[in-house]
């Protein structure tokens, strides 16, 4: 399969180092509760919870929204919820990608309902020309244009999700449903 990288493994670590030490100051004595959004987020997760050098706990739910294809559905189905309780917590959604920005709707007012103390989102890419009116993410890692990627978390077929860095896929190997 042809891809091309357009963000590398040095880029992506050095961004989150810089996200972890923002959500450090940010949430200073408050021990925010970090909920990655399964399973694009696992990676991302991983490395920012170890950068942010203040103490919090994470959990995670699992979404899914895609299938295996590569255009959003607009359904979103919930296959794990959260263990932790989240009212009076600081949370903090973590996710892969803002693409339409349908599944982290769904997500943030299912979560304001159970009346966290706040809730923000932390996205590692964002598809910015998707829903432009909006403002859906406090913290970005990388403002990305509409094009399918993979790796760091992201999939295609629920393959490449290993890769350390992110890749954009050639438009010839994309099949929609
Ligand atoms: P949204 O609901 O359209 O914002 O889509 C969100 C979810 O779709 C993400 O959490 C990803 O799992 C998946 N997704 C969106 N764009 C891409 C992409 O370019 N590559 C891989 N997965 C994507
Ligand atoms: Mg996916």
């Amino acid at each position: 399969m042809q891809h091309s990288v357009i963000i590398d493994e040095e880029k992506i670590q050095s961004r989150i180092r810089e996200l972890a030490q923002i959500i450090s100051t940010d949430y200073k004595s408050k021990q925010p509760l970090l909920v990655g959004i399964l399973k694009g987020a696992f990676m991302f997760m991983a490395d920012l919870s170890r950068q942010i050098h203040e103490i919090h706990s994470v959990d995670f739910m699992a979404v899914s929204s895609y299938g295996s294809s590569t255009t959003s559905s607009g359904v979103v189905r919930i296959l794990k919820d959260l263990d932790t309780p989240i009212t009076n917590r600081h949370v903090i959604i973590v996710e892969d990608i803002i693409d339409s920005g349908l599944t982290l709707k769904y997500i943030t007012n299912l979560l304001k309902a159970r009346l966290p103390a706040s809730l923000q989102v932390c996205a590692l890419l964002d598809k910015k020309e998707k829903h432009p009116e909006e403002v859906l993410a406090k913290y970005i890692g990388f403002e990305i244009p509409d094009k399918f990627v993979i790796g760091f978390g992201l999939d295609y077929d629920q393959k490449y999700r290993n890769l350390p860095y992110i890749s954009c896929l050639e438009s010839g190997d994309v099949t929609h449903d």
